[in-house]
């Protein structure tokens, strides 16, 4: 850890801003699951709902305080006694508890929401805090709007509320209204100027009405905030508030900036996965840090580029944020080192320069079909090429069927040098086929799903076979084009043991 740097505490409200997204609410389950995976993260503080909003918040705040135990959980209300009650009876069960409580601070809010007065706002603000102090030492405050409201009004309402005992500050900037500039200026002035400031923490909530929530996020930082309010992939209302996993990762990026997190940058990708399913949330494929794309090197020179070294083109390694992939999509734009590479890690040496180039002219035909070209189709395409490479060939096959027997399939294979031959019995020609395969193959392949797609429809026409296969927990597919669908279908489920063989280096 750098010497004298300043710890962030991160204050993840995924389960409370983040779910207020239409469309994405959870279960209680689904928040618990989200909840511990937050506290192997290292999250600090879980904001888990706001109790007094609906039976099944409380629910959710209550159980999530009783299935999580290292960092402190948090529960909304507003500057309400009921609210505060209700808060501090959901969280009965946690460990380390904190309310959250606060009001509007800006003029917009005071005389258009509460139609009152600033003086009353405080007043009720420093009641809230007071009261909640009864029941739980650790009370953070909200200037909600904070970003739209008067300074020296800010500046007093903070140092009344810390005078009643909140132990932590958050200047939400409610509607992402404000410039890393101005934002940063806003902490900057409350830390010179409120007069006991170091009783408390100042926290930054952001929200990214104008994409500006993560460098509202660090400048509030550099300018004194000592936590940060964030969800995972920056959901939340409207834009959203700032992502977790940007700051994180900038902090992380810029040690010279002297600030630390208890995040485990590993299980980013992991969290960022399970947030997008269980709220069905998308996450656009250029999102910094977790994207699709974040990772994704299409250009020629920028593929021969991370190939040589990948500093050239990336600042993080995918394996940093616990994301194991391949970072380079062939595409049309690919260059031939990138091929190449891919095709070495498949299991392909390309031996000569010429063999190259062949691949590589077949390889832009399938590109310019399809916009990437998976690994699946470069094992068909080399294979294609140099049917040479392929362990297995079908030589011949045999098939009894009818109405009163017992399907029976007999294969013969050519196997390296010799000829191998293997029958069976099924409940179907295919299923016979694939066991009469599987003796003589002596690798237990599970055929999962497979599917037979006629062209044109008439009783001539040539059948597509694709399967599924599985080997070792790990998804294979094979297809094959026959008139014939039972010889078809032996021949795609060749190909996925060929695909097999051909990765794993069988024999
Ligand atoms: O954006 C906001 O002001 C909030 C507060 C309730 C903390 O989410
Ligand atoms: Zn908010």
């Amino acid at each position: 850890m750098p010497q004298n740097s300043t710890h962030i505490d991160i204050f993840d409200t995924t389960l409370r801003d983040g779910e207020q997204v239409p469309g994405s609410q959870l279960t209680t389950i689904e928040k618990i699951e989200i909840a511990k995976a937050l506290e192997g993260l290292g999250v600090n503080i879980i904001e888990a709902g706001f109790p007094i909003s609906s039976p099944g918040d409380f629910f959710s705040v209550q159980e999530v305080s009783k299935a999580v135990t290292a960092p402190t959980i948090c529960a909304l209300s507003r500057a309400i006694e009921k609210d505060i009650d209700v808060a501090v009876d959901s969280l009965r069960f946690a460990k380390r508890k904190r309310i959250h409580t606060g009001i509007g601070a800006s003029d917009i809010h005071i005389q258009h929401k509460f139609k009152s007065t600033r003086e009353k706002i405080l007043q009720r603000g420093v009641a809230a805090v007071a009261y909640a102090k009864k029941y739980v030492e650790d009370v953070e405050f909200y200037t909600e709007d904070a970003g739209r409201a008067d300074l020296e009004y800010l500046a007093k309402m903070v140092e009344a509320v810390i005078k009643a005992g909140a132990t932590v500050v958050n200047i939400p900037d409610t509607t992402g209204f404000c410039t890393p500039e101005t934002y940063g200026a806003k902490i900057r002035y409350l830390k010179e100027n409120v007069s006991n400031i170091h009783k408390a923490k100042i926290s930054a909530h952001c929200h990214n009405d104008l994409g500006l929530a993560t460098s509202n996020t660090l400048s509030a930082i550099v300018n004194g905030a000592e936590q940060i309010e964030v969800t995972i992939n920056g959901i939340g209302e409207r834009a959203g508030n700032t992502s977790l996993e940007e700051v994180v990762m900038i902090l992380k990026k810029h040690p010279d900036l002297n600030y630390t997190s208890d995040i485990d940058p590993k299980k980013i990708y992991p969290l960022s996965q399970k947030v997008c399913k269980l709220m069905r949330m998308p996450i656009q494929p250029n999102k910094a840090i977790v994207g699709q794309n974040a990772f994704a090197h299409s250009s020629g020179i920028h593929q021969d580029g991370v190939l040589k070294n990948a500093l050239n083109y990336e600042i993080i390694a995918p394996e940093e944020i616990g994301l194991e992939k391949n970072s380079i999509v062939l595409t049309a734009r690919s260059g031939r080192s990138a091929l190449k590479d891919r095709l070495l890690k498949l299991g392909y040496r390309t031996e000569t320069r010429e063999e190259l180039d062949k691949i590589y002219q077949r390889f832009l035909e399938v590109a310019d079909k399809r916009k990437i070209v998976e690994d699946d189709d470069l094992i068909d395409l080399v294979s294609n090429i140099n049917p040479s490479k392929n362990l297995f060939h079908l030589k011949d096959m045999n098939i009894k069927s009818g109405l009163h027997s017992l399907p029976e399939s007999s294969i013969t294979l050519s196997y390296k040098d010799s000829t191998c031959k293997g029958t069976a019995q099924g409940n179907g020609p295919i299923d016979a086929t694939i066991k009469a395969i599987k003796k003589v193959i002596k690798h237990d392949i599970i055929l999962e799903e497979f599917t037979v797609q006629a062209f044109k429809g008439g009783s001539n026409d040539t059948g597509k076979v694709e399967m599924q296969l599985l080997y070792e927990d790990t998804r294979y597919y094979g297809r094959a084009f026959n008139t014939d669908i039972v010889v078809a279908a032996a021949m795609a489920y060749i190909n996925g043991v060929n695909k097999i063989a051909i990765q794993l280096q069988l024999t």
